[in-house]
């Protein structure tokens, strides 16, 4: 007994100090290749109101009608990026996604398309993947064209900081529909990502998907 506070003081002192270093290390990651050059095609939005506001399409390679064409077993994907992103930030899934079909010569090819917010900073509500998860709450909507959701440290469940009544109420409105479209939303499968204890921005608490009973919902 005499002996255990001072060995528990080291450990507490040795655990704060881990802690403290991973927190402050450097974020590392790895580069992801594309072994072919990237066209980013503008696509054309039928009553697209905002001309600065771009649909791309990432298509890898000599542009013709085998790489272009899309078959009805293949798999669209939308990239919608982040406050500040960019649509060329799609390339790193969009070239290990098109490349792993590919090589394992699957059944379906994917194709990657991108929203473009020209870089304008975007503030609150317009976070790309709450855009997204927001989806749902608007009229013309159709549920059933939304297989899998996939959000990277997306504030789903609050935002960072509310600015003001009506963000609250966009909160308060998407909260509601994936409890109210319960049935539509049923074969629906979202996936939210969050950067872990190092995203200060958005921490997991924020990223946390709060109806995870009623759906098929994982939270990575
Ligand atoms: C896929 O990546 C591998 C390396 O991991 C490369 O050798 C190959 O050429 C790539 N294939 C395509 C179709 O991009």
């Amino acid at each position: 007994m005499y002996y255990a506070s001072p060995v528990f003081a080291v450990l507490l002192l040795f655990t704060i100090y881990a802690v403290h270093k991973d927190i402050h290390s450097d974020n590392g990651c790895k580069m992801t290749y594309m072994w072919r050059w990237i066209n980013l095609l503008p696509f054309e939005v039928e009553g697209n109101l905002i001309s600065k506001y771009y649909l791309y399409r990432y298509v890898e390679g000599p542009l013709n009608e085998r790489t272009l064409q899309i078959l009805p077993n293949d798999i669209p994907v939308l990239f919608v990026p982040g406050s500040g992103g960019s649509a060329k930030q799609v390339r790193s899934m969009a070239s290990i996604m098109m490349n792993k079909t590919e090589m394992r010569n699957a059944p379906f090819r994917m194709h990657f398309f991108a929203v473009d917010f020209a870089e304008l900073i975007l503030v609150g509500h317009s976070f790309g993947g709450t855009i997204v998860y927001s989806l749902p709450a608007h009229p013309e909507f159709d549920t059933s064209m939304m297989d899998l959701v996939i959000t990277l440290a997306a504030p789903l469940s609050a935002p960072p900081i509310v600015m003001d009544k009506s963000m609250a109420e966009f909160y308060n409105s998407m909260d509601q529909i994936w409890h109210l479209q319960i049935d539509e939303l049923k074969s629906t499968a979202l996936v939210s990502y969050s950067g872990g204890e190092k995203d200060f921005q958005v921490p997991d608490h924020l990223a946390a998907i709060t109806h995870s009973k009623t759906f098929n919902t994982y939270y990575v």
